[in-house]
């Protein structure tokens, strides 16, 4: 059983209960749109210093061609299955941080092949808290383009009921606010790294009343 990570100049180790050996880190944030995933997968990249892929840009990236035309040429269905096709590429990679689509755990058995791969967590936010960040987001995800605000509302209501069985698959879950600022980044991110034992993380502490004394 793995019981920590060591983050080296060079490589990542596992740490089990015995022995010391080499193992790399996958990281794989999940969760609903507007969860903020590629938000704290990006900050948690620059904090642990290794790359940080989002499966969705990657698709765009390999297919030239962005999610939104995708889903216009091939409907969700072949979106889906290029998506899988790219998460075992993306997950192939070694020591990353990658954030994949919120509906990307819920096809196929992405969610156990994930689990297989990676450290899997579940960013876990409020309705509100989703449909806040999606109104503002909504022109570039198909699946929310042409609703109302209150079509929207209702439409992640009924959604998150479904896809939520998927998502308490991970390995972890992390509960996490709107993400408006950039210390609420970094307390999601410190938080991530306690959750995974990643103990070479900087940690963001806010200043001691010794340091503010000096
Ligand atoms: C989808 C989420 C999107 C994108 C596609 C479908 C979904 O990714 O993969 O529009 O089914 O929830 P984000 O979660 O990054 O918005």
């Amino acid at each position: 059983m793995i019981t920590d990570y060591r983050v080296d100049d060079k490589y990542i180790v596992s740490m089990t209960e015995h022995t010391e050996e080499y193992k790399p880190l996958r990281i794989i944030l999940i969760g609903y749109m507007g969860a903020g995933k590629t938000t704290v997968g990006r900050a948690l990249s620059k904090e642990l210093n290794i790359p940080f892929y989002d499966l969705d840009w990657y698709i765009e990236s390999r297919m030239r061609k962005t999610v939104k035309q995708i889903f216009d040429e091939r409907g969700e269905e072949g979106f889906r299955m290029i998506e899988q096709s790219m998460l075992h590429e993306v997950a192939e990679f070694e020591n990353v941080i990658i954030s994949c689509g919120g509906g990307t755990p819920c096809f196929f058995d992405n969610m156990e092949y994930m689990n297989g791969q990676a450290e899997t967590v579940y960013l876990k936010a409020e309705t509100d808290v989703l449909y806040k960040h999606l109104l503002m987001g909504k022109s570039v995800r198909p699946l929310l383009l042409n609703k109302t605000a209150d079509e929207v509302n209702l439409f992640i209501r009924e959604q998150i009921k479904h896809r939520e069985p998927f998502y308490t698959k991970a390995k972890h879950v992390l509960d996490v606010s709107l993400m408006d600022s950039y210390d609420k980044i970094q307390i999601s991110v410190n938080q991530l790294c306690q959750l995974l034992k990643l103990n070479n993380c900087l940690l963001y502490t806010s200043p001691s009343p010794r340091d503010v004394e000096e």
